[in-house]
């Protein structure tokens, strides 16, 4: 396990669905207090993206209205279908997931074989500054 920072804590807003894109993974990330779920991002029904769904007393993907546990990743209309949930751990107000695991995920053997195109960013002046590739849907 290669513990790696996905975002600060504090940049996340509190019960919002928020997209981020490692290589071709897409996340669904959701803060509730000082929990955070990491989430397989597309939606198991038609693959919509998460990130642009509502949070009530699940995660509501905002095509069609599948609802997930945004804890668990469980999908509340059919319990047998999950959303994978990655590791992810809040340390020293930074939220930290396993790089193997979503190296893995990525189709990657270890993190080491990431390249730039793999590389994103949730800082957007780090984007505009550098080229890598930007993580959110809005700066
Ligand atoms: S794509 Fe999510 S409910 Fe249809």
């Amino acid at each position: 396990m290669q513990k790696k920072i996905l975002s600060q804590l504090g940049a996340l807003e509190n019960l919002q669905a928020q997209h981020f894109q490692i290589s071709n993974l897409d996340l669904v990330v959701i803060k509730n207090g000082s929990e955070v779920s990491v989430l397989y991002g597309t939606c198991l029904h038609r693959g919509a993206l998460l990130g642009d769904g509502q949070i009530g007393a699940n995660l509501i993907c905002g095509l069609h209205g599948w609802d997930y546990r945004y804890d668990l990743g469980v999908s509340e209309y059919n319990n047998s279908e999950r959303l994978h949930k990655f590791y992810s751990e809040v340390k020293d107000g930074a939220v930290y997931i396993d790089a193997d695991e979503i190296a893995r995920a990525c189709g990657h053997n270890k993190v080491q074989d990431f390249n730039f195109k793999d590389l994103s960013t949730t800082d957007y002046s780090v984007h505009q500054l550098t080229g890598i590739a930007y993580a959110r849907v809005n700066p």
